[in-house]
């Protein structure tokens, strides 16, 4: 297997990944912004954890000084929802910028932060989780306002360092978990957390170089831009 990377992984989808991931027998790096939460009870020799704040470089910088020196899998897991704000005057530009800050440049000065430790002689795999609300082409229902530009913002971002990474040997994906049972996406999501981690698995599991930068949702369906 090999060391994985997790952010965002006291709860959710994160706290999934890193629990597969150690079944699976990997040796996993969590990161979480205060609470332990689920890492708790996932305590064992497989796993370290370490504070992580995506939002604040400094954090970010700690966390990557005391990763492990050669990492094989980064996922790119935390995030925020927006305010889900009723109409166009209820966008509040300073929350809006907040969660442009954390889903669309945390997971990027994250892949700075730790890119000496990704860039060696194997590949290594960045997996970036989106949202299919980044979806431009999908876009039916508006609303969600910063978040959906935050992940539109995330995956420009990955599709453009896509170019420079490849020839250090570094492939990205850009995964929708699905509409998950999270408390993100709420009791009403027909997707339960432990099918929308494995369908990513095997999404990552099938990256190699040449598939870097798709747009691709849990159970493998390439999505629309
Ligand atoms: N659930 C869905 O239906 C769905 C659909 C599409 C995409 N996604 C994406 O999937 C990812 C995981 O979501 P989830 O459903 O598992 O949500 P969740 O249960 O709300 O978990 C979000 C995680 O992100 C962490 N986080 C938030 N801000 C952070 C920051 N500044 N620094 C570090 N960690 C931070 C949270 O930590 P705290 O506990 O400290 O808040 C928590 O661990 C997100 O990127 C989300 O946008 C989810």
């Amino acid at each position: 297997m090999g060391t994985a990377v997790i952010t965002g992984a006291n709860r959710g989808l994160g706290a999934e990944w890193v629990s597969q991931l150690i079944e699976q027998g990997w040796t996993v790096y969590a990161g979480y912004r205060s609470d332990m939460g689920r890492l708790d009870s996932l305590a064992c020799d497989a796993l370290s954890t370490h504070q992580l704040d995506v939002q604040d470089r400094a954090s970010v910088q700690a966390f990557a000084d005391a990763a492990p020196a050669k990492i094989d899998l980064l996922v790119n897991n935390a995030g925020v929802a927006d305010g889900r704000w009723r109409n166009i005057s209820e966008i509040d530009d300073v929350w809006a910028l907040e969660v442009i800050d954390i889903n669309a440049l945390g997971p990027v000065r994250v892949v700075q932060a730790l890119y000496g430790k990704m860039n060696h002689n194997s590949l290594t795999k960045v997996a970036m989780v989106s949202s299919l609300m980044a979806s431009i082409d999908d876009c039916h229902m508006g609303r969600s306002y910063a978040y959906r530009a935050s992940k539109t913002a995330l995956n420009m971002f990955t599709v453009s360092m896509k170019k420079e990474a490849i020839e250090d040997q570094i492939s990205f994906v850009i995964l929708h978990p699905g509409w998950v049972k999270t408390s993100m996406g709420g009791d009403r999501a027909p997707v339960e957390i432990p099918d929308s981690v494995k369908g990513m698995r095997n999404v990552v599991d099938a990256l190699t170089l040449e598939t870097s930068g798709r747009f691709i949702q849990f159970d493998g369906e390439l999505l629309p831009w």
